[in-house]
């Protein structure tokens, strides 16, 4: 995993990816195993959501080069490497954020430290809420997996609670629903109603 990051971030980025215990899950069982799972399949398209700028390396972590992989966040100027497809700029809090060619568009989407995320949830309305699932549902794909982290505490039960109305629990290989430590908690969701 160490060689992966090095490509791509900076020292200080690196104990970041270090320091956290969510990381080491990311980098080593998640990102792979999504790489692997995407090997399998004709579809390759993925969306990572909140880039900023020590996500450089994800598409990397899939080890796999077959893959369409694309970014998003709501803050202009993320640091994007040239093998990306596609880096979005978008607010998902705002009603109907995608255009029809993004519809049904994405084989997976990995949403962590963002919605699940208490420092940007705590600060949503019921109306962002709804508008930000209804901007993912649109651009999954019926069969498609949404990847999402719960960091727990804050209105995490809320959260929960709130995409178990639109989303089921997945099997995914060994990693469906994840607790790491008494910190987060993982989830591969599909659709629940299509
Ligand atoms: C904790 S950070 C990075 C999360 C990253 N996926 C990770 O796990 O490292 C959260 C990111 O989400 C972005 N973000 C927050 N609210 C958002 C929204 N409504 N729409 C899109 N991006 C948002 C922020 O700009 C920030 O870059």
């Amino acid at each position: 995993m160490m060689m992966l990051l090095e490509k791509k971030l900076s020292k200080e980025e690196i104990n970041f990816w270090k320091s956290n215990i969510d990381r080491d899950f990311i980098a080593n069982n998640l990102f792979p195993k999504i790489g692997k799972y995407i090997k399998n399949k004709e579809h390759k398209n993925i969306l990572d959501i909140g880039i900023k700028s020590y996500n450089r390396a994800d598409k990397d972590l899939l080890q796999n080069d077959n893959v369409e992989f694309y970014g998003l966040d709501k803050i202009k100027n993320c640091e994007v490497p040239a093998d990306w497809s596609e880096m979005f700029y978008v607010d998902l809090t705002e009603k109907y954020c995608f255009d029809k060619t993004l519809n049904k568009y994405f084989d997976a989407i990995i949403d962590y430290g963002v919605l699940g995320w208490s420092e940007v949830n705590e600060h949503f309305t019921e109306n962002d809420f709804e508008n930000y699932i209804n901007n993912i549902l649109y651009i999954l794909k019926d069969e498609g997996l949404y990847f999402f982290k719960i960091d727990l505490w804050g209105e995490h039960k809320k959260v929960r609670n709130l995409i178990y109305e639109y989303f089921k629990l997945t099997k995914f290989y060994d990693i469906s629903n994840v607790k790491i430590k008494q910190e987060y908690e993982t989830f591969v969701f599909s659709k629940k109603h299509i």
